[in-house]
């Protein structure tokens, strides 16, 4: 399935800022901002960082900026076009802060997405500590069971929508500003 950033009346042309907690799918998201436009990428490690700059220069890319930041102190630029977050936003604990900043920070009728790990409301859920264990090595631990970043898209945008991906697995949320 697919998500699309922006509704079909945004033209490329008029896309300033696009802010991504990820690094790693820049080729897909150059083609939605166009020249003009820009990408930062925003992520808290050194090793995330120095990957992203590797395919930056590796590509030529000459509209991206790599910002390292906690997502929860990072000062979005006014008016940005559009946000998302790919499997990040639910390891951040401020994670509530980051959404309601990023939602000031976003023109009306802009977008933030969140694609990300969710525990499934189903049988799976049985498998839970096993899937705490074999993930800590990403930094997964019990508390982010309990971290919901979709109720802070649902409590401060305008339209919300939510898909369920893998038997509830995963999901993609998405909140547009209002
Ligand atoms: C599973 S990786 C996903 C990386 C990337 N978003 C992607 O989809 O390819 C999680 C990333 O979140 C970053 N991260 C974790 N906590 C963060 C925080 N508080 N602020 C910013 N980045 C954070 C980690 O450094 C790591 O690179």
């Amino acid at each position: 399935m697919s998500i699309s950033l922006f509704t079909s009346t945004i033209s490329i042309k008029t896309i300033s800022y696009i802010v991504a907690f990820l690094l790693l799918y820049f080729s897909l998201l150059k083609s939605t901002v166009g020249p003009e436009g820009k990408i930062i990428g925003v992520d808290i490690t050194d090793r995330m960082l120095q990957q992203a700059e590797e395919r930056v220069v590796r590509n030529g890319w000459a509209n991206i900026d790599l910002v390292k930041s906690d997502a929860a102190e990072f000062r979005f630029p006014q008016d940005v076009d559009g946000i998302i977050s790919t499997f990040a936003i639910t390891l951040c604990p401020e994670f509530d802060k980051v959404i309601l900043n990023g939602c000031k920070s976003l023109k009306p009728g802009r977008r933030w997405v969140i694609l990300d790990l969710k525990m499934p409301d189903n049988w799976l859920s049985f498998f839970t500590p096993l899937f705490i264990f074999l993930s800590r090595p990403f930094g997964v631990t019990e508390d982010l069971i309990t971290r919901h970043p979709w109720e802070s898209l649902n409590k401060y945008f305008k339209n919300f929508t939510m898909t369920e991906l893998y038997k509830g697995v995963a999901y993609i949320a998405v909140g547009e500003k209002g």
